[in-house]
């Protein structure tokens, strides 16, 4: 069962603002979105951050990895500079301060779990603590790391959890049932209109990643695909049909 928004902005604000930042958030907002999906990352020094790469350099200035900064280090790099001009000056945000503008202005979170290597566990625990204060109806913890997803589920069993694949892996139900997973989300690429189908009948959420040709996006839907995510807010909107 999906009941969450159907039309999601892929890193706040898809193409049109530096993802995964507080300016990505106000974006997504601003052009209508009611859900938006983020990268959350644990820093070794156990702060929360949106952050999808391991590495600095291409969204954040600055190079090396993530693994050597701190929260103090990370959120003093620049994070829009490399978008454009604009945004020059955007930081990192902490997962707590995205959370607050969300809540505050009503936008659902996919908070996709996105671990450094080796720290699955922590991360998945260190999310779903700080989502357990937060309205249940206001968010669904996501993640390619089952590990994860089974920490959070310790952690915090009432927050919704979906499952990321690249491709459906044979096993895809029982990996739902063990997670208790109330979603998969899909690569749209890689998914079949039976592969579709046979999730649905399976009584699971079904949404799918990134979607940003209107037409791909008339024809998920047709398959029975809940929900999908877009970096093109301009083209897929919230009220797309
Ligand atoms: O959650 C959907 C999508 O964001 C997964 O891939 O690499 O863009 O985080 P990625
Ligand atoms: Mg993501």
């Amino acid at each position: 069962m999906w009941s969450f928004p159907r039309i999601i902005a892929h890193r706040g604000g898809g193409t049109l603002a530096p993802e995964n930042t507080l300016a990505a958030l106000r974006c997504g907002l601003a052009h209508g979105f009611r859900g938006v999906e983020f990268d959350v990352m644990a820093l070794p020094d156990g702060a929360l951050v949106l952050m999808h790469d391991t590495e600095l350099g291409r969204t954040v200035s600055g190079s090396g990895s993530v693994v050597d900064q701190t929260f103090a280090s990370l959120s003093a790099a620049d994070a829009g500079a490399w978008f454009s001009a604009e945004f020059i000056g955007e930081r990192v945000p902490s997962f707590a301060q995205a959370a607050q503008f969300c809540l505050q202005h009503g936008l659902w979170m996919n908070v996709e779990i996105k671990p450094l290597p080796g720290q699955a566990l922590m991360t998945g625990r260190s999310v779903a603590a700080a989502c357990a204060s937060l309205p249940a109806d206001a968010v669904l913890l996501s993640s390619f790391s089952a590990e994860a997803l089974r920490a959070a589920q310790a952690v915090a069993p009432e927050i919704a959890r979906g499952l990321l694949v690249e491709r459906l892996p044979p096993d895809w139900h029982q990996q739902l049932d063990q997670l208790g997973a109330v979603s998969l989300h899909a690569n749209a690429a890689t998914l079949t209109a039976a592969q579709a189908s046979a999730v649905k009948r399976a009584g699971f959420g079904l949404m799918c990643y990134t979607v940003n040709d209107p037409a791909q996006a008339r024809i998920l839907f047709d398959w029975g695909v809940d929900a999908i995510c877009t970096d093109r807010l301009d083209l897929i909107t919230p009220d797309f049909q």
